[in-house]
């Protein structure tokens, strides 16, 4: 029977797809998912081998810039004379040379058989190649629900970014991202990955820079709800919540983060109940819901966790209540170390900085560091003298005399109160 070479029609589709499912089940895996060569015998270059027919064999490229990729080659062997892989190649090649192209490249799988025919039609293998790939972990047809979120994907190194908070970090790395990152090793160990948790501790302790990190860490995109926002929804805020859920569903992965959660949720009473009630009610209904679905993390965060209603925190609902403090020496001085200058650093008395911040927080050593700067740099503009113009331990001195403490000694106290009642790690 004559084999046909011919320009790949609409309905040569499904032949396509049954060579692709050959070429899977009797080889290694293909470099290009099924979607991925479908896309292209619509959009880009394709032939097909027919017999009385019948697709038995295809060849599909596409072009980018002045590079080729054959990204389908197969040949039914079963039906088909040896040289019709040839053909098709020769085909392909006479469809997208024209297009100018500098090269045509394919990608085979080690010990695919298809490198030898590759090598005769004038295929040079290089040498010392390895593919690599990184699977986007929002997929195309997520991004409108994640735009309508307000959510998305952040810097990838956020997590490096946190300074310091060592013991923070390495509890949150084990209970939350090593889980959530690898389900498969953690259910061979019998762990269930988290699906909520709460933070909580102090204003300016970090507790939205880790949430953020987290998120970054997993590669997950981040969705803050912000139910001051949902308010203004007409349907009430109740029913606007139960939505955001409902859409956070839709995605495959997701890090959703409520801020100040005491807001929404603190403790009921009041006869009549307080317009909260609602709101507060139907949190604690989307919770268990929200935790069914795997892949998605809630983050809950509060400065006063003991304002919040006790079924919130009842078991089931959080797997973790965890507590963010005012930074150890440690963590002080890597934060110092992030908002002075390189330039300077060498010359900055650190140890004294440390100590004379303890009780600040991450954000009031900011507040201090940049205050600092911002001075020297206006005395310097005052005075030309170059030795007036940098910046020295003094000015950091200084500023920190001005700096207010976010966290008094009583909300401190408090705080240990808060962790030896509610923390559960
Ligand atoms: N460990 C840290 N290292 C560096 N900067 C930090 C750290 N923790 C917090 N910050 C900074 O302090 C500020 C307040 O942190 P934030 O996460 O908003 O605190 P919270 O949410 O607990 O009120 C932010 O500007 C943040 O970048
Ligand atoms: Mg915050």
């Amino acid at each position: 029977m004559a084999i046909l070479i011919r320009d790949l029609h609409d309905d040569d589709l499904d032949g396509i797809l049954q060579l692709w499912e050959l070429v899977r089940s009797t080889g290694p895996a293909p470099v290009y998912s099924l979607a991925e060569v479908i896309a292209s015998c619509q959009k880009d270059h394709a032939v097909v081998a027919v017999e009385a027919g019948r697709v038995v064999g295809a060849a599909v490229g596409r072009a980018a810039h002045a590079q080729g990729w054959i990204v389908f080659f197969a040949v039914d062997r079963s039906h088909v004379e040896t040289d019709i892989g040839s053909r098709l190649l020769s085909a392909l090649e006479r469809r997208m040379l024209p297009l100018g192209l500098a090269k045509l490249s394919v990608l085979l799988a080690e010990g695919d058989d298809l490198v030898d025919g590759f090598e005769s039609a004038g295929f040079e293998p290089r040498q010392s190649l390895r593919y690599l790939e990184r699977v986007i972990p929002v997929q195309r047809q997520e991004l409108g629900v994640l735009q309508e979120l307000g959510g998305r994907l952040l810097r990838r190194d956020l997590w490096g970014e946190v300074a310091g908070m060592r013991t923070e970090k390495a509890l949150l790395e084990q209970r939350l991202v090593l889980p959530l990152a690898q389900p498969d090793l953690a259910a061979e160990f019998g762990v269930v990955p988290p699906r909520a948790v709460m933070l909580f501790g102090p204003p300016g302790t970090g507790k939205t820079t880790f949430a953020r990190a987290v998120a970054s860490r997993l590669g997950w995109p981040f969705v803050e709800v912000f139910p001051s926002r949902l308010a203004a929804d007409e349907r009430g805020l109740p029913a606007a919540l139960r939505d955001t859920f409902l859409k956070v569903a839709e995605l495959e992965h997701a890090v959703l983060f409520m801020d100040e959660v005491e807001e929404v949720a603190s403790r009921r009473r009041g006869d009549p109940p307080s317009a909260m009630q609602g709101v507060t009610n139907e949190l604690l209904k989307l919770i268990p819901e929200f935790r069914d679905q795997p892949g998605r993390l809630l983050i809950c965060a509060t400065n006063f966790i003991r304002a919040l209603d006790g079924a919130f925190l009842r078991h089931g609902r959080f797997d973790y209540v965890i507590p963010i403090g005012l930074p150890d020496e440690d963590a002080r001085r890597a934060i110092w170390e992030r908002y002075i200058p390189g330039s300077v650093i060498g010359s900055i008395d650190l140890s004294r900085l440390v100590e004379r911040s303890d009780g600040l927080t991450p954000a009031d050593i900011e507040y201090a560091a940049r205050a600092a700067s911002q001075s020297a740099l206006e005395r310097a503009l005052r005075d030309p003298d170059p030795a007036v113009g940098t910046l020295v331990t003094e000015d950091y001195l200084l500023a920190l005399r001005g700096t207010r403490a976010t966290v008094s000694a009583e909300t401190a106290a408090e705080f240990f109160q808060d962790i030896e009642v509610l923390a559960r790690l």
